[in-house]
């Protein structure tokens, strides 16, 4: 498995892929696996669903590489069991982070998980497709569903289809999010699989965002994904 580090200023920060795995296989607090965070505390995810994966430090890894400045506004859509959003309100106290899912026990997770972390991120209930911030935000990232309903077996576990396949909202809806919820110098960083690279530029195109950067990740030799760095128009 790949293994990313961040430079911080005071000196290199590693968050590696292997201080995200679980701790332990086999389920402790209510079919809950204990997840040790690089900073020595430890949150859970649900044995059902979505674990977490290369893809959650490759995100916090960029954004904290991207991102030095104090002030930021920050939304995280599916936020899942919280972890990005905790991770980053750990390295960046200062920045104001919100994290929205569709799936009410994983948001109580995400709340529960960030109490455990001692960090304090808005984790709401929010489906993607409506939600309108208050304020627009300067940064939006996700790790969303990335395969198409059609594109193979769906899980029968309802939450690891809802995370893993386009059932609750399609790259469409989280390009709408964006184009919603941006301010007009903000940047959004989308994760997805790099198959899907020419849908997303034209889909981001039909909303008036436009491509900025893209950054090419190998989970592994075979498995190629791609954050891509959008813009307003
Ligand atoms: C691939 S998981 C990512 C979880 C987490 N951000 C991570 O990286 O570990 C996608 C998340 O999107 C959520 N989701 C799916 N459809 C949604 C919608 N319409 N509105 C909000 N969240 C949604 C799922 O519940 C799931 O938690």
């Amino acid at each position: 498995m790949k293994q990313h580090a961040a430079a911080e200023d005071s000196g290199t920060l590693h968050i590696s892929f292997l201080g995200l795995i679980p701790t332990a296989k086999k389920t402790t607090m209510e079919n809950k696996i204990p997840v040790k965070l690089p900073f020595g505390k430890t949150i859970f995810q649900t044995s059902s669903g979505q674990s977490i994966t290369s893809d959650t430090a490759f995100m916090v890894e960029t954004m904290l590489h991207h991102f030095k400045t104090e002030r930021l506004s920050v939304l995280e859509l599916g936020s899942g069991n919280g972890i990005i959003s905790i991770m980053l309100s750990y390295y960046r106290p200062t920045w104001k982070i919100t994290g929205i899912d569709i799936q009410p026990h994983l948001v109580k997770l995400a709340k529960d998980n960030s109490r455990l972390a001692e960090v304090d991120p808005l984790f709401l209930c929010s489906d993607l497709k409506s939600f309108s911030a208050k304020k627009k935000i300067d940064l939006i990232i996700s790790n969303p569903p990335y395969f198409p309903k059609i594109d193979g077996r769906i899980s029968p576990v309802r939450e690891r289809a809802i995370s893993r396949h386009e059932i609750k909202c399609t790259m469409n809806d989280v390009l709408n999010a964006v184009k919603r919820n941006l301010n007009s110098e903000g940047k959004a960083y989308l994760l997805y699989p790099m198959s899907r690279i020419n849908e997303l530029w034209v889909s981001a195109k039909r909303v008036d965002l436009k491509f900025k950067e893209k950054i090419i990740f190998f989970e592994t030799e075979n498995k190629k994904k791609v954050l891509v760095v959008l813009k307003h128009a």
